[in-house]
């Protein structure tokens, strides 16, 4: 199966600190992959670094067979790897649908000089409408996004990061703040996308249920390197796994 996310050696080093230290992973084509790991671990960091955000200290990222080492956000988006948007700091004002409109302009980039034309208006129209169905925001599609509930927000970050068409999606913390129903709404969102549109999904997130219930493969990060690897069932009986975790715990209690 073709490899479709590959870091060697990745590090991060903020002043003399190492936020991610040597980290060799490896997505294969058309999975849902979680790394995992108690807070600080570096998950964020690693994200932002594959992500263009953050340029890596040390270490090469290739995606779909390209380095894309230090490349902007914007390179790395064009590429295929979409990273959730912060709805909030974007289209606060538009509709739920004209901000999907504008992400699909705004992907079409130079292109978009001809949407005077009606056919290609109707094209971008109803790519939007699709999108909004899939993510289960039909019903909202005029609401001003701004004013959404917060699994609603979240729905449209995702919404906005299928808008630029990726091959694989970037996930950090999808389901922070959410209700159990709205969990459960983005959980067989992600799913459904990973199936239906063979995405590959790399995904950040604390629900210890929710990872396990949909990976493919885990990776555990414990203080910026890669502590464990494997599938959710190899993950869950690991004992060092649950020790971190733990130690976690009692820090917090
Ligand atoms: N810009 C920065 N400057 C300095 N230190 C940073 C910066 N960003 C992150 N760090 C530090 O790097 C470490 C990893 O942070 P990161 O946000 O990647 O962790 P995380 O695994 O995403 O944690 P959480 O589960 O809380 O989201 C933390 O100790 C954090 O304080
Ligand atoms: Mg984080």
């Amino acid at each position: 199966m073709m490899r479709m996310l590959e870091t060697h050696g990745l590090s991060k080093v903020f002043g003399g600190f190492r936020a991610v230290d040597q980290v060799t992973l490896s997505v294969k084509q058309g999975t849902i992959h979680s790394v995992i790991g108690p807070n600080g671990a570096g998950k964020s960091t690693l994200f932002k670094m594959l992500t263009g955000t953050l340029e890596p200290s040390s270490g090469t990222i290739r995606f779909a067979g390209h380095d894309i080492t230090g490349h902007s956000p914007h390179v790395i988006t064009r590429r295929g790897l979409a990273q959730s948007f912060q709805i909030t700091s974007i289209f606060p004002r538009l509709s739920v649908l004209d901000s999907i409109k504008m992400a699909i302009v705004a992907r079409m980039g130079r292109s978009a000089n001809l949407l005077t034309r009606f056919q290609d208006r109707c094209a971008v129209r109803d790519e939007a409408l699709e999108i909004l169905e899939q993510v289960g925001l039909s019903e909202v599609a005029q609401v001003q996004a701004s004013t959404l509930s917060h699994g609603d927000q979240r729905a449209l970050e995702v919404a906005l990061a299928l808008a630029t068409r990726p091959r694989m999606l970037l996930l950090d913390e999808p389901t922070a703040g959410m209700s159990p129903w709205e969990t459960r709404r983005m959980v067989n969102l992600v799913r459904g996308m990973a199936k239906n549109r063979s995405l590959t999904v790399l995904f950040c997130e604390h629900d210890m249920d929710v990872v396990f219930e949909i990976s493919e493969s885990v990776t555990v990060l414990h203080q910026g390197r890669i502590l464990v690897e494997g599938s959710p069932d190899e993950v869950r009986r690991n004992q060092q796994v649950a020790e971190v975790y733990l130690g976690n715990e009692a820090l917090d209690s």
